[in-house]
């Protein structure tokens, strides 16, 4: 694989904004003198009282300190909105796409600017102010925009909650962040179907005492049941309010937001991003990696509730001021042609997506690319789990017009951007690989024992020294925080992910080595999903691995055991799947049911995860030492009808 190479395209060498030279000089400076560097590139921002003091910082889990810029102070919104105004109030900052074909707006940054300071008075009036929590469960549509923007002209911390997710898990969000304000719609449109938002929020606040008011955005002309004196219509309470809201001036490290992600055990958590270094880093980050000039449309079709889309779908473009398309639906309604078609109508030029739906696109063949003209595309971008030289290939030939260089960004939600990525006009593609680490960025491969490994290696992915973007604590749980990413190889942020470093120095993630899967680019905690599976009435006990799927890279493998006198039927399989949808949301719908009379267990009663992670995957030998095994016959009825089934569908 790594002796496939696509050059830096000719056109790109001359004239990125990061070309090869440049690359290898200012990332050497900017390790060498790492203050230095992100002090100049702070300089981006706009501040109100600027930092004197750089970075204090410490990953010692016994002194960890990560501060940026920490003397600093500067509004978030005045950055992304109101900077841009006097040169672009009337051209477009959003380009949104809805649901339905035909359904479309041009949101301009002079109106942009407006309903983003007279929703901030809206907020104002229900009483949130500078650190006060607000809960946003929006589809996407641009009222979501408007909202994050509010609440930080406010100081407040915006914490948005994919509108896939169930009203329970929206519930444990809203509590766990003590939300004083939720923002919904009455409803979602995607792919033809209507999601009853609205009713989730208020099915999630029949437990949740900290919300004082929902505001609810009008998405369609459906009804929503409001409840007086905590509900209110956002147009009806926009029109009524002040155009002009003062920006409130915070600290560089004030929070900014706090977004939910899955982890190795039961709880998700809540990652704190904080101002000066996040904006620092987003937007700086963001033009370079996509080689961003005016003139240029961006669209990254990431939903408003992963971190993909607050870094590079939200805070990047609006930092600097470029016009980006929105679109609410799915790829493949009305037809597998939607993507390509918004391509051409807005002349997209920089696209930025997901392995796992251009492997779902790929298998409905070219026919419903030809269809559109793609030729204004000029920069790809893929993110959320290793994509495989097949789809990239694809990628780069049917979309890409083999013109296009494709930057394969590797970054989390607790780093807040992009950590290791080939820079289109300066590191030369190799399919599967996300190519060097960025500026600023100490990526190292350490093995089990935490030795740091050099040259060509693999092994646990870390990272030496910190960067401005990344989170600064779990919310409520700074024990959590510094156990779970810099206790396991001291000095250094632990990733939880496995990688491989070639000769020439390119990085290729080989997937999570922690109890987490990557379904379609979503990370889901295991455990998260055997307590959601074993709160059924009918189970005893559940184990949940990822298995290859061709599609979503990992799909969800779910062995479960049942009480007594309850029956192995399918009926009940579908039961579980509708049960953990309506505990999580569907991005967490078990692919595979097993029924497990028990599950493989050592003699302290821990489950031996390898050999069913392998059983998953259709690999019924070489178990590895057995011999702690309570009862080896478990694992022989396990395989037994694991075979059984695949004979029956073959
Ligand atoms: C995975 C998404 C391979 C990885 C930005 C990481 C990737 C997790 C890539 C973070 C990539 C992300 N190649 N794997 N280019 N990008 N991942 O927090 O396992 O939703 O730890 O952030 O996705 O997922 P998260």
């Amino acid at each position: 694989m790594t002796d496939e190479i696509y050059p830096v395209p000719s056109d790109f060498a001359a004239r990125a904004r990061v070309t090869a030279q440049d690359y290898e000089r200012r990332y050497r400076a900017s390790i060498e003198n790492p203050e230095a560097f992100w002090a100049e590139e702070a300089q981006f921002l706009q501040w109100i009282k600027p930092f004197t003091r750089i970075s204090d910082t410490s990953f010692d889990i016994a002194d960890l300190r990560i501060n940026w810029f920490e003397d600093g102070t500067l509004n978030a919104s005045v950055n992304c909105v109101d900077r841009h105004l006097p040169e672009k109030a009337d051209r477009p900052a959003i380009l949104w796409e809805g649901d339905a074909p035909g359904e479309s707006r041009v949101v301009t940054w002079g109106e942009f600017f407006e309903q983003v300071n007279r929703l901030a008075n809206v907020l104002t009036g229900l009483g949130v102010g500078k650190g006060d929590v607000v809960t946003i469960y929006l589809p996407v549509i641009p009222e979501v925009m408007v909202a994050m923007m509010a609440c930080v002209r406010l100081g407040a911390v915006h914490s948005v909650v994919f509108s896939g997710f169930s009203a329970e898990a929206l519930a444990s969000r809203i509590e766990d962040a003590r939300a004083k304000v939720v923002i919904t719609a009455n409803e979602g449109h995607r792919g033809g179907r209507f999601h009853p938002l609205k009713r989730n929020v208020d099915e999630a606040l029949r437990t949740q005492a900290s919300v004082a008011h929902v505001v609810v955005v009008r998405r369609s002309p459906a009804d929503a049941p409001m409840t007086g004196g905590r509900d209110v219509w956002y147009d009806e309470a926009l029109a009524a309010a002040a155009p002009w809201c003062e920006p409130v001036e915070v600290g560089a490290e004030d929070p900014l937001f706090i977004l939910y992600t899955s982890g190795s055990t039961g709880k998700p958590k809540g990652l704190l991003h904080t101002t000066g270094g996040y904006l620092t880093h987003a937007g700086t980050s963001w033009r370079n990696i996509f080689d961003w000039r005016d003139g240029d449309v961006f669209w990254s079709t990431a939903d408003v509730g992963w971190v993909t889309a607050h870094t590079y779908k939200i805070y990047g473009p609006l930092l600097n001021g470029a016009t980006s398309v929105m679109f609410e639906g799915v790829p493949t309604w009305p037809d597998s042609s939607r993507w390509w078609s918004i391509i051409e109508k807005h002349g997209v030029s920089i696209f930025y997506t997901a392995p796992t739906a251009l492997r779902a696109l790929m298998r409905e063949g070219e026919g419903p690319v030809r269809k559109h003209d793609l030729s204004s595309l000029r920069v790809l971008g893929s993110v959320g789990e290793p994509i495989n030289p097949e789809a990239w290939r694809w990628f780069h030939q049917t979309i890409g017009g083999g013109r296009c260089p494709i930057v394969d960004t590797y970054w989390q939600t607790e780093t807040g951007a992009v950590l290791l990525t080939p820079l289109p006009g300066a590191v030369p593609n190799k399919p599967g690989m996300a190519g060097k680490p960025y500026f600023g960025v100490r990526p190292e491969v350490v093995d089990a024992q935490g030795a740091t490994l050099e040259g060509p290696a693999s092994g646990n992915l870390c990272f030496r020294g910190s960067w401005p973007g990344q989170a600064r604590t779990i919310l409520n749980d700074r024990e959590r925080f510094s156990k779970t990413y810099f206790a396991p190889f001291s000095g250094r942020f632990f990733s939880g992910d496995g990688v491989l470093r070639d000769a020439d120095g390119y990085y290729r993630i080989t997937g999570r080595v922690d109890d987490v899967v990557n379904v379609s680019g979503h990370r889901l905690g295991t455990v998260e999903l055997e307590s959601a599976i074993a709160s059924h009435p009918a189970v005893t006990e559940a184990a949940v691995v990822g298995y290859p799927h061709e599609v979503k890279g990992q799909g969800v493998f779910a062995y479960v055991t049942l009480k007594e006198g309850f029956e192995e039927t399918e009926f009940l399989r579908a039961e579980i799947v509708a049960w953990v949808r309506a505990r999580i949301g569907s991005i967490a719908s078990p692919d595979i049911i097993q029924w497990a009379p028990a599950l493989p267990k050592n003699r302290a009663g821990k489950i031996l995860r390898r050999i069913l992670t392998k059983v998953a995957a259709n690999d019924f030998e070489n178990f590895g030492d057995v011999s702690t095994l309570a009862e080896p016959a478990v694992v022989e009825e396990i395989v037994k009808r694991r075979q059984q089934t695949l004979r029956k569908s073959a």
